[in-house]
């Protein structure tokens, strides 16, 4: 009996829970992701054997291995529907899919990551129904909606996070961080944008990737990239650059002189305030989504910046424009708020690796749940171990 932890990943992206677990000494034995490019990043960071880039549906029951934890996050079809509660609903093939992988590799434990108003959707109800009396009676369910600037990443991040244990009920992770800790209480200060970007050059010297190629699963495709490369800017033109500077940190398109707004937003002057938001360096980022590289998408420009006045006769704010970042974070910027370690290892094109990026786990709370969960297994097969070499001597 050895003491390795074997986990299997679904729904595995760019490997952001992978990255978590691993770090805590799981080691990946499947991964299953359907874009390739994602896949390949998986790949080119924990290697391209365990990997299946394809559809998991397409996975036949024979490729499945025995593992102690399986993880991943079923993509959610919806929240207002009725009848996603049965699983034989089409809608509801991915969780199908989930609950085929825990059958057959019978874990002793699960980890399902999801939108943090998970626990409103029928498909939740749908696994408590399952854990209850169905397919997964087996095992013990505990829930709950964590935020990862709690666990020591520089961003607030809010998922649902599912442990699912037949080997004891297993409570979740504690947090470690707060945002004004209690003397006393042990929890350290949230992580901040400062603590992990202010090193950086403040301007790229680039617009693109390098041009370089790698080939995964038999396909050429951009990258390896890592680092620096990743550490690229946008060409705004000059009308949205006069825009960026009207953005303290915290604020956002409420912030533009009227003569700036663009027409949409003059007829539209309610709605979220991230729009066009710059980022502060002393808090933890905005959630980081897949479309940070647009500025109108949320609170994404770079947080340094110096008030100026607004110049009447020259359409323009007044000050030190090199004191100001007028610029949306960069990919590399993004992966590190997103807590991928620095020389992660990319693969795509912008707009890809930008989607594998935004829809990560970021590592911190990955590393988190496996903390939490990882005694137990260790207990479990000292336990199995003991029973062994007791039926050896017998
Ligand atoms: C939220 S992302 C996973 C993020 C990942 N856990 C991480 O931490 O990096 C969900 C992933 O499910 C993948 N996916 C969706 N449907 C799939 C399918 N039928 N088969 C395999 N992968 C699928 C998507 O391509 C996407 O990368």
């Amino acid at each position: 009996m050895t003491s390795e932890l074997r986990m299997i990943d679904l729904f595995a992206g760019c490997g952001g829970m992978t990255v978590g677990f691993a770090g805590e000494g799981f080691r990946p034995v499947l991964a299953v992701e359907w874009d390739q490019a994602a896949a390949a990043t998986y790949a080119a960071n924990f290697g391209e054997d365990h990997v299946i880039a394809g559809d998991i549906a397409a996975v036949p029951d024979e490729m499945i291995p025995a593992a102690d934890i399986v993880i991943g996050g079923p993509p959610c079809q919806g929240f207002s529907n009725l009848g996603l509660k049965d699983l034989n609903d089409p809608r509801n093939q991915l969780w199908r899919e989930f609950m085929r992988f825990v059958m057959k590799s019978n874990p002793k434990v699960f980890v399902i990551e999801n939108v943090d108003r998970f626990a409103k959707s029928p498909e939740f109800q749908m696994l408590l129904a399952e854990t209850e009396s169905g397919a997964l009676r087996e095992y013990e369910i505990q829930h709950a909606v964590l935020n990862a600037a709690d666990y020591g990443v520089a961003q607030r991040r809010k998922r649902t996070i599912i442990i699912g244990s037949r080997v004891g009920s297993i409570t979740l992770p504690a947090p470690t961080h707060a945002k004004n800790p209690a003397p006393g209480s042990g929890l350290r200060p949230w992580r901040t944008v400062r603590d992990v970007i202010s090193g950086l050059p403040t301007e790229p010297s680039t617009t693109e990737l390098p041009s370089r190629t790698s080939s995964y699963f038999g396909q050429s495709m951009p990258g390896t990239f890592s680092g620096m490369d990743l550490h690229i800017k946008r060409r705004p033109t000059a009308k949205s650059l006069s825009r960026y500077s009207f953005v303290p940190p915290g604020g956002g398109r409420f912030d533009l002189p009227i003569a700036l707004l663009p027409t949409c937003w003059v007829n539209k002057p309610t709605g979220t305030t991230d729009v066009m938001g710059r980022l502060r360096w002393d808090l933890p980022s905005v959630t980081i989504r897949t479309e940070f590289f647009k500025p109108e998408k949320g609170q994404y420009l770079h947080p340094q910046w110096v008030s100026g006045e607004w110049d009447e006769e020259h359409s323009q704010r007044r000050g030190d424009p090199t004191l100001s970042v007028d610029r949306v974070i960069t990919h590399y910027e993004a992966s590190l708020i997103q807590d991928f370690p620095a020389d992660y290892r990319w693969v795509g094109t912008k707009i890809q690796i930008a989607r594998q990026i935004g829809n990560a786990v970021p590592s911190g709370l990955a590393q988190a749940i496996a903390r939490q969960v990882k005694p137990h297994l260790a207990a479990n097969h000292s336990r199995e171990a003991e029973h062994s070499s007791e039926l050896a001597v017998a």
